[in-house]
């Protein structure tokens, strides 16, 4: 058999991934531009970033007006609300009556169940194997390897919006496992 010589080969090829580039190029700069309002069809209003943030929900899905909030729920409250991903998250009311920053997601670190409050012991205690989590949701006892996570619970235009919580966690002093 004969093979090709390199020289006869090259100019070939070469031809042919010209011929490639330029039809890449006719296909997907239309194709990019059409793009581009697209894209922006789905900005939210307020500027990028500004997605990012959830209104947190109450039981029955509305929005959670803090002022309002406030008036039914007393020191040392910590109810269920609808989160970030739709969580079951936390809202925390401080001893001062004010608006914890921090909501604390409800999910167990251990297998996942939700996990309540319980008022008179003080701390989150998981039903399904006995977990505890003190009263900002740092991990006491196990089999729970993790604290529950946190997320930013701040106050804007009135609502309550979470935010994901990506800093450092303020229970442990260490970067937070669920960010
Ligand atoms: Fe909470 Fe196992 S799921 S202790």
């Amino acid at each position: 058999a004969t093979s090709i010589p390199a020289d006869d080969r090259v100019p070939d090829m070469g031809k042919r991934q010209l011929m490639n580039l330029l039809l890449l190029g006719t296909v997907s700069l239309p194709t990019g531009f059409m793009l581009v309002p697209y894209g922006a069809f789905f900005v939210p209003p307020g500027g990028l970033g500004a997605g990012e943030g959830t209104v947190a929900k109450d039981a029955i899905g509305n929005d959670i007006i803090a002022t309002e909030w406030l008036k039914t729920h007393g020191p040392g409250d910590r109810t269920l609300t609808q989160g970030l991903k739709g969580d079951p998250t936390y809202l925390v009311v401080e001893k001062d009556k004010t608006l914890a920053t921090y909501g604390i997601n409800a999910v167990c670190t251990h297998l996942g169940c939700v996990v309540p409050w319980n008022q008179a012991e003080n701390r989150f205690i998981c039903p399904c194997h006995g977990s505890q989590y003190n009263d900002q949701g740092r991990v006491v006892r196990g089999p729970a390897p993790l604290s529950l996570a946190l997320a930013h619970a701040d106050v804007d235009d009135g609502k309550v919006v979470f935010v994901p919580w990506v800093e450092t966690d303020f229970r442990t002093g260490e970067a937070p496992w669920w960010a």
